[in-house]
């Protein structure tokens, strides 16, 4: 590992616990000061390799040259926040890109994830006139309080309850469970990860997603596919559904959207948004000038088949050296993913490793108790994937 000895010393610098901001975060190691591509800079020097991305949100890394020149045209404008009373010209290219590369007809934008979500849940109960939402184990959909009863995690669940009704999860690839909850009558929507992300990543079962996609058209319910983490091509694809067989009604897109300023966007077909009017939904800054404009940059730099080819091809190397990696050492019990998402899912909770990958000059995540997972910037050279999965083998010997 090429990191400076700060970074490789048994206890590494830890930042003291910030009093001011409110303790919702375990905190955890240096402080960072700079960005580099894949390398995060610490206030002693020391270089991690950063194979989290900012929770899968630097798809480009760090101090990009799209992204930083981009925002530097964008600030020349003088605009960087104009209501949506008013027409702005980034935003609506945006629009027409995202409509352009997808099977949408039409763009909400937003600010996060979670809110990405709210926003789908709202327009498929509009477009429908029902009520009930299906979502599935293992899921990860927000903490917002309607994104929160659609995410499997008791623990962020249970200090909040009694969380919003009418949002149930069912198991996950179970085809009599998803037939049995989506019913005509009451379900708008049903919301899937393409790939599960927090809950371990796992790449849904395109056969089930099949199924519940003819069981929605037969039934008048809306298909959301949550990829606010595996699209904008973290799985190789723009979009992770393209490798699913699989066309949704809505798409929910957030993390890499603007190239880590905050911006969430839901992709919809005309027959649903057509049951939108104004005053229906809005948000104060969604799609401002400054972040669609990055936004779009970010988009057309991922977009490129080139770029994209990369991706996969780092994807297949990563793939192969995680399931060597499994076969030889006894504590990983599967590699899985796609493109550059993967879970190592250990016979052992994953923290620990997480903790000496850092005090080797690695940052890594872990998805769920059991299950390491790698998410770095899709701009990580071939060399820097090899740099780290040494220091994985290590740590996991
Ligand atoms: C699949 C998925 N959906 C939604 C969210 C929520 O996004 P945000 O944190 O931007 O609200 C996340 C965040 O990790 C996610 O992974």
């Amino acid at each position: 590992m090429n990191a400076t000895p700060s970074a490789t010393r048994a206890t590494p610098a830890v930042s003291a616990a910030p009093a001011a901001l409110l303790a919702v975060y375990s905190r955890v190691g240096p402080r960072f000061v700079r960005g580099d591509g894949a390398e995060l800079i610490a206030e002693d020097g020391a270089r991690f390799l950063d194979f989290t991305a900012g929770l899968a949100v630097n798809a480009l890394g760090y101090n990009h040259r799209v992204v930083r020149e981009t925002m530097e045209q964008a600030l020349s404008t003088g605009l960087i926040h104009v209501s949506n009373l008013y027409c702005t010209e980034p935003g609506e290219r945006l629009a027409e890109e995202l409509v352009a590369r997808s099977f949408a007809d039409r763009v909400f934008l937003c600010n996060s994830g979670a809110e990405a979500n709210e926003a789908a849940f709202k327009f498929a109960r509009k477009w429908s006139g029902k009520t009930e939402i299906v979502a599935f184990s293992g899921s990860f959909h927000g903490r917002l309080f309607a994104t929160l009863a659609a995410t499997d995690r008791p623990e962020y669940r249970k200090p909040f309850e009694p969380l919003v009704p009418s949002i149930r999860i069912v198991p996950r690839e179970d085809w009599a469970a998803v037939d049995h909850a989506v019913s005509a009558s009451r379900t708008a929507a049903v919301i899937v990860e393409p790939v599960q992300g927090e809950g371990g990543v796992r790449p849904v079962d395109p056969e089930w997603l099949g199924f519940v996609r003819e069981l929605c058209d037969s039934r008048g319910v809306a298909v959301i596919f949550d990829e606010v983490q595996c699209g904008l091509g973290r799985t190789g694809t723009l979009f992770a559904y393209e490798q699913t067989g699989i066309v949704p009604d809505l798409l929910t897109l957030a993390k890499p959207l603007a190239g880590g300023l905050p911006m969430g966007a839901v992709l919809l077909r005309d027959a649903i948004a057509t049951a939108l009017k104004p005053g229906d939904h809005a948000t104060t800054f969604g799609g401002g000038p400054l972040v669609s404009s990055v936004a779009l940059a970010v988009v057309q730099t991922i977009a490129d088949p080139d770029f994209l080819a990369q991706v996969r091809s780092k994807g297949e190397w990563l793939g192969a050296r995680l399931a060597a990696l499994a076969a030889r050492r006894p504590r990983v019990r599967e590699a899985r993913g796609r493109g550059l998402m993967w879970g190592l899912e250990l016979t052992e909770p994953a923290a620990p490793f997480v903790t000496a990958a850092r005090e080797r000059g690695l940052l890594i995540l872990t998805a769920g108790t059991n299950v390491l997972r790698l998410v770095p910037p899709l701009v990580i050279t071939p060399e820097e994937l090899e740099r780290g999965t040494v220091v994985l083998e290590a740590v996991l010997a």
